[in-house]
């Protein structure tokens, strides 16, 4: 499939055009958002509060409410690909900060940042119910356990050649 994006012109009416859809549904404000995030490159623009509260009559601070409270959401450019490593305990204590080292030292960049090729963003989560089988990452709506440094690696290999998309 492939990936629309509205991020390098920022497309206002895409977002608009989305808000629309849920003119009448304010209690989707989850699902405009991640639509709106889907098409704007993993991000949410700044502008795309205003622009729901006037076509929904969401107010415009439970939007960036959502935005800033839920883990999900970034009003900051991020990677195609975002990469999700458990932080929780059962993960930690399994060696999560060896592969999210390994994984942050390939790539090259620490968590909270993106490639400078736009591909990947590295950032941590809480639990993500893989516990039986720490540590365990998301790469985008994918869940991986069971990880090792190398086999994180060999993931993150797999996405850049496109056989994991
Ligand atoms: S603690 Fe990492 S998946 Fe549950």
């Amino acid at each position: 499939m492939q990936e629309q994006s509205c991020q390098a012109s920022v497309d206002m009416s895409r977002i608009a055009a989305i808000a629309a859809r849920y003119k009448d549904e304010p209690d989707q404000l989850m699902r405009i958002l991640l639509e709106i995030q889907s098409c704007c490159g993993n991000s949410i623009p700044r502008e795309a509060a205003t622009i729901i509260s006037s076509i929904t009559g969401i107010p415009e601070a439970k939007i960036w409410g959502y935005i800033t409270f839920y883990a999900m959401f970034s009003d900051k450019p991020r990677g195609k690909h975002i990469i999700r490593m458990c932080k929780s305990a059962p993960c930690h204590i399994v060696g999560a900060q060896a592969v999210a080292q390994a994984i942050g030292d390939y790539l090259g960049i620490a968590p909270g940042q993106t490639t400078e090729d736009g591909m990947f963003t590295l950032e941590y989560c809480e639990c993500i119910g893989m516990c039986d089988t720490a540590p365990a990452i998301m790469i985008n709506d994918s869940a991986y356990s069971g990880l090792t440094p190398e086999s994180a690696v060999d993931l993150i290999k797999s996405f850049q050649q496109g056989g994991a998309e």
